[in-house]
């Protein structure tokens, strides 16, 4: 019944969508091909929306208790993880030295395929993986593989057979892989169609020096194993989207990753540093989103889930993140969050010159066993921003912390009832997040992975 309403509000939203859309997404031509997409997008959207959103929480939660079970001897190196890696120069060293060691999956996504030797022959077993709100992507595990062979990225309309723009328009599911190590300088925007798997293990791959990736009104897409970097805005122009559609694109922001109106999308272990605006951005009626096992550096607006203020349709917004490692550089957005609902859990924030975690327009932030270092600026201790004065009124806004660790001074300002949506009244029966003691074990290996084909990765 509730969901049913939910629903009705949603549709009721769809209009107000319509205006925002074809103001803000970079097509000049809204013609039928993308009314469609946007139809088609919104349904997905309602689709995979969760009505019981603390279940999925909850869930991921109870894999981390289990996959953290599993891992012999975590207890006895507990305490030297924190007393380590809570120091950046130590950190590095603790790195290298575990590169070095047995391979050790710690959180369930890598226990789930990780430190097999033959992961090389087994790729798919990935699509397997996702937790979280994201947990229902599975890319292009329906289709076939598709090696990347060229690097080049010289014609937007036509793209070259063996070009990654070649593989990421065509409209069938495909496990896009790569042949070699190699850089590719995405001339402008680079988008991906539904039912795609970017999976860069196995090589170093780098999206670098061009445009970014957008995504948008798409389903079911997993981006892993990849870095991304130093991006800039494009000039926009004539691109294609898919074989059978191109059109005019005004300028993109230079989003290292923008996710646009766009459902069941999983971005994991991809080191990203140097985007001109977002690193991540969701927006306009992107759902069902898990980002984890990420490593991000030297950026300013890290991660923006959605975009307006009166983007009141993002209230369908479900969004994990987990198991990143917030790193140098970083300044604030880790995210900044609009109207939906966000599980932030297990990640480990060592640095940030503003905040962590901030928002507006009543988003519930759930912030359970993440680890907050807070840097030694007098005035940024705080973890949390409210990007609204009022306290009257952010006063109402659920953002709790359970479980995390505060160091180093910072604090997590608390607002509003525990979870509004919650179903579970038993308080007993609540599966709580592992604690923030945890975190560098489970975020140790964040970023994209040195996996060498034939040995465990
Ligand atoms: C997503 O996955 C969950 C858990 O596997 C399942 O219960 C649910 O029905 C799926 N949702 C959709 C929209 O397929
Ligand atoms: C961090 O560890 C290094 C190497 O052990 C040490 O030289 C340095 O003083 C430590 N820094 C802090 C702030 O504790
Ligand atoms: C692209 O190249 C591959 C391998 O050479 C070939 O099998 C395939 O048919 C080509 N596809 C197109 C659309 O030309
Ligand atoms: C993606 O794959 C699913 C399952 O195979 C299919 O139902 C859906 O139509 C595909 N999406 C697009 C946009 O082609």
């Amino acid at each position: 019944m509730e969901a049913t309403q939910a629903k009705a509000s949603f549709y009721f939203c769809f209009f107000f969508l319509f205006l925002a859309q074809t103001l803000q997404a970079h097509i000049v031509e809204w013609d039928e091909v993308w009314k469609q997409r946007a139809k088609d997008a919104h349904e997905s959207a309602l689709a995979a929306y969760d009505p019981n959103p603390d279940l999925v929480t909850q869930h991921l939660n109870s894999e981390v208790h289990v996959s953290l079970a599993r891992t012999k001897s975590w207890k006895h190196s507990l305490a030297q993880d924190i007393r380590m890696s809570s120091n950046s120069t130590r950190r590095q060293l603790l790195k290298k030295s575990k590169q070095k060691g047995p391979c050790i999956a710690s959180n369930p996504i890598d226990q789930c395929w990780r430190c097999k030797a033959n992961w090389a022959n087994n790729r798919k077993r990935l699509a397997d993986c996702a937790i979280g709100f994201g947990r229902n992507t599975t890319g292009g595990k329906q289709g076939k593989f598709y090696v990347v062979t060229d690097d080049r990225d010289d014609d937007l309309v036509n793209p070259r057979n063996g070009t990654l723009r070649h593989a990421v328009i065509q409209t069938e599911p495909l496990w896009i892989i790569f042949a070699r190590d190699m850089t590719i300088r995405v001339s402008e925007e680079l988008l991906v169609y539904s039912n795609k798997t970017i999976d860069g293990r196995g090589h170093k791959v780098h999206i670098a020096g061009g445009a970014g990736i957008t995504l948008q009104f798409v389903d079911n897409v997993i981006i892993h194993g990849i870095y991304i970097h130093n991006i800039h805005s494009g000039h926009g122009g004539t691109i294609r989207d898919s074989v059978n559609h191109f059109g005019q694109r005004g300028r993109s922001d230079g989003d290292g990753i923008s996710v646009f109106g766009s459902t069941n999308i999983w971005i994991d272990h991809v080191s990203m540093r140097q985007c001109t605006d977002g690193m991540i951005d969701l927006i306009e009626k992107t759902t069902a989103v898990t980002i984890s096992n990420c490593h991000m550096t030297d950026h300013d607006e890290v991660m923006l889930m959605s975009a307006n203020d009166k983007a009141y349709y993002d209230t369908i917004m479900q969004v994990t993140v987990a198991f990143n490692h917030f790193g140098k550089r970083l300044v604030q957005r880790m995210p900044r969050c609009r109207f939906g609902y966000f599980h932030v859990v297990n990640n480990d924030y060592t640095h940030w010159i503003m905040y962590a975690i901030g928002g507006s327009q009543n988003p519930t932030i759930i912030s359970q066993g993440n680890r907050y270092i807070a840097p030694n600026i007098p005035g940024a201790k705080e973890t949390t921003k409210r990007e609204e004065f009022d306290e009257k009124v952010w006063k109402h806004w659920t953002w709790r912390s359970e479980g995390d660790l505060l160091m180093n001074g910072a604090f997590f300002v608390e607002s509003g009832p525990p979870d509004p949506k919650a179903k579970i009244a038993d308080k007993k029966s609540l599966i709580k997040a592992f604690s923030a003691t945890a975190v560098g074990r489970l975020t140790r290996s964040a970023g994209a992975l040195p996996c060498k084909v034939n040995r465990p990765c």
